[in-house]
């Protein structure tokens, strides 16, 4: 049991098995002002959980009502944010009402950007339930929804008013998407924690032992970014190793690939594309690619660079002609480079 206290625009806490899903009810009515919960959840998560959720608040004296949707980054649109607006008025929500994000990265995402715009902002809740919401997503505030055009193109940074994650629940993951999480975690260990790579080198697995510790570790590097940089001005962008060509490949896929195997494959990539241009050690690169390869990640890529390049274009992270780029120094270490798009292209070129 622990809890991470986050020093953000608006300060919470993150509670690591402090709190099981069925209390979580109790720490809602310790919120102040709170007239009622709404629950948010997807298709996948509702039918596990959302009763039991459902219940600790009705147990703590609290109304709730919830909104569920079709499971997938596929529901991560205006639409299903629209319709979730909906749902919380014809509930009856008002700006006291809080919002709880109980599901992955997407239902966070959507709940949270609900949370954030509703009557101009309203309390949220994160309770993660996938390892990729729990080390990543549900802390630091990032709420969107996609556009056709791209990932995360409409949102808001939106801090919660606190983050639930009970590590029971992801004994119920199915393996693939323990996996993708998995990605986001040997992500930390790249960008800032070395002893992480090397706790987790030994491929982490469902109940494991080591998980309630790799998650503190991950959320604690994820707090120290978050308080150094809230709004991606700059060190937050380190969290984005990986991202710009798994969101590449997301895309290309059309989603086929989920976020952490395409993050997964984005990273073996730069590491191989630092590596030729003598950024990073071939050893540390070497490292890197085969614990990618022993979670069973792709390390290679199944586009050709072209396409990877011109899918890259639409990320955020291109300023005009410049694209901000994660590079891998080593393990444990990463630096920002605003590359020309010239240069961008280079360093795709050389990743696969
Ligand atoms: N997932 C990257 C960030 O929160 O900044």
């Amino acid at each position: 049991m622990s809890v991470v206290h986050v020093s953000a625009s608006k300060p919470y806490d993150i509670y690591i098995n402090e709190y099981r899903l069925d209390e979580v009810g109790r720490l809602c009515a310790t919120m102040p002002r709170v007239d009622k919960a709404f629950i948010v959840s997807d298709s996948n998560v509702a039918p596990l959980y959302l009763d039991r959720v459902g219940e600790s608040v009705r147990s703590s004296g609290l109304a709730w009502d919830s909104f569920v949707f079709p499971a997938g980054e596929r529901s991560k649109t205006l639409e299903t944010y629209g319709r979730l607006l909906v749902a919380m008025a014809e509930a009856g929500c008002t700006r006291d009402s809080l919002v709880v994000a109980l599901g992955g990265g997407v239902t966070g995402d959507i709940a949270g950007f609900a949370a954030a715009t509703y009557m101009r902002g309203c309390a949220c809740i994160q309770v993660p339930t996938s390892l990729l919401a729990c080390v990543d997503s549900s802390v630091g505030g990032k709420t969107a929804v996609d556009l056709p055009l791209g990932k995360n193109l409409v949102g808001a940074f939106f801090q919660p008013d606190a983050v639930v994650i009970d590590t029971s629940v992801l004994a119920t993951l199915e393996p693939h998407f323990f996996t993708d999480g998995c990605a986001e975690v040997i992500k930390y260990g790249v960008i800032a924690d070395a002893g992480l790579f090397d706790m987790i080198q030994q491929p982490l697995s469902l109940q494991d032992p080591r998980l309630e510790q790799v998650i503190f570790r991950c959320v604690q590097v994820k707090r120290d970014v978050v308080e150094a940089d809230e709004q991606e001005r700059g060190l937050r962008q380190t969290l984005n190793f990986g991202h710009t060509l798994g969101h590449s490949i997301e895309s290309l896929s059309h989603f086929g690939v989920t976020h952490g195997f395409a993050v997964g494959c984005g990273m073996a990539l730069m590491a191989r594309g630092c590596q030729r241009l003598g950024i990073c050690d071939p050893s540390d690169a070497s490292r890197l690619i085969g614990v990618l390869a022993s979670y069973g990640f792709d390390v290679e890529a199944s586009w050709p660079p072209e396409q990877l390049y011109s899918a890259a274009l639409q990320d955020k992270k291109r300023h005009g002609s410049v694209m901000n780029v994660v590079a891998m120094e080593g393990i444990g270490k990463v630096r920002i480079d605003a590359l020309p798009l010239e240069q961008f292209k280079q360093l795709v070129e050389r990743s696969v």
